[in-house]
């Protein structure tokens, strides 16, 4: 019998116990060993659930209790999230989260301290909800030269958007509905302005390169700056919109890091993710393109990641560990290529063939929008600042 404990008993804590007792068949069967939940760590009691007897408001009764070789770490924030894990990992158990802000800010030393006490820390549920990346990634894919890994990383953005652009929903209705759904963090600033899928890139670069890039140094902007007219206008030019993280690893440098939206050619497959699903596709050499996909938030979907780390770590211990080196910069934004999907006063048309060259101009109604050639963005700003305008709108193209 392995005895584990659960810290949080949110949307994803209450998944986690949901599936351990629902599949519980199913899981004993692989882990070879039945699990019985021992604790739930919450402030709250929760008096009508059939796991009331198990929770406890005091984290030192967890890490005092030998019996426990499992912490499952499902409160979010980083902290006390951040203490209990020290305190667990020290104490030699194995730690379980779906905590992509406390893994983005101190995996390094969580990873550390696994190693250094014998114990495993894995986080698969911390990228992409149910969609099992970050193992594949590690055991199939890091052997390849990595070019670039990039994905849908957040689905209440996603969600949204689906939600804004086919279906008409007001943001306020739809960002509601995630709530609702439990897709949507606490505080769902972090969702929209990108925070939530900034921490999942550069856990997913940390994974590629080894680099632990503080969240900081990341540039991230949310999808609260995306109009209407600019959806209607990808949607012309045969793309849509979506928030896009990105890692670019060019040899031998930093890498770049970024969260944005990004007009995505409606060829490509990330076009074609829509609503709470996610995406991560990874390109390397040889093995071209790879594209994982599947639910990226809620509690079922979390869940089963969470448990499918439970699995590895009761089967496979400690594992093929990644290490983490924390590191405070990317490589400089301003030399990143890609074309851009501007929008201008329409005072400005004359000069935009001389300052952009060869563009794709969108038909607009009442403004100037159209697409760029390739270019750095320092050549962006070197452009705009000869106009001496800041556009209306501005979006990279995938
Ligand atoms: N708020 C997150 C999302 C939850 O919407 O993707 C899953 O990490």
């Amino acid at each position: 019998m392995t005895n584990v404990a659960i810290l949080g008993f949110g949307v994803v804590g209450g998944g986690v116990a949901d599936l351990l007792t629902g599949n519980a068949r199913e899981v004993s069967a692989l882990c070879a060993d039945d699990i019985n939940i021992k604790y739930i760590l919450d402030l709250r009691d929760f008096p009508d659930s059939p796991f009331a007897d198990r929770v406890v408001h005091n984290f030192d009764i967890i890490a005092a209790d030998p019996d426990v070789s499992v912490v499952i770490e499902v409160m979010g924030g980083s902290h006390p999230a951040y203490e209990f894990t020290v305190t667990a990992l020290k104490a030699g158990k194995h730690v379980i989260t779906s905590n992509k802000e406390v893994v983005a800010n101190y995996g390094d030393e969580f990873l550390r301290l696994a190693r250094e006490n014998g114990v495993s820390y894995r986080f698969e549920a911390a990228v992409g909800g149910g969609i099992p990346v970050i193992a594949p990634l590690i055991s199939f894919i890091l052997h390849n030269k990595i070019s670039e890994i990039r994905g849908i990383l957040n689905g209440t953005t996603n969600y949204i958007l689906t939600k804004m652009f086919s279906f008409g929903v007001s943001f306020d209705k739809a960002l509601a509905r995630a709530q609702e759904k439990g897709y949507a963090e606490k505080n769902p600033d972090a969702d929209i302005l990108g925070i939530d899928a900034c921490r999942k890139i550069a856990i997913l670069a940390a994974i590629a390169t080894g680099k632990l890039v503080s969240v900081d140094a990341v540039y991230t902007e949310g999808i609260t700056q995306v109009r209407s007219e600019d959806v209607l206008a990808a949607e012309r030019a045969g793309y849509c919109i979506k928030l896009v993280g990105r890692c670019v690893i060019c040899d031998g440098d930093e890498p770049f890091i970024m969260v944005a939206p990004h007009f995505v050619s409606k060829s490509e497959p990330l076009a074609s993710v829509n609503g709470v699903y996610n995406a991560v596709e990874v390109i390397g050499k040889p093995l071209g393109n790879v594209m994982f996909y599947g639910k990226g938030a809620g509690a079922g979907a979390t869940a089963s990641a969470v448990v499918g780390d439970l699995m590895q770590t009761l089967r496979l211990g400690e594992g093929i560990a990644p290490v983490f080196k924390k590191c405070d910069k990317c490589r400089d934004f301003s030399e990143l290529v890609s074309a851009h999907y501007l929008v201008l006063d329409n005072s400005q048309k004359e000069e935009i063939a001389s300052v952009f060259g060869n563009v794709q101009i969108i038909p607009a109604e009442a403004e100037l929008a159209f697409i760029t050639e390739r270019m750095s963005e320092a050549e962006l700003s070197a452009a705009l600042e000869s106009l001496g305008v800041e556009p209306v709108s501005h979006i990279r193209i995938l």
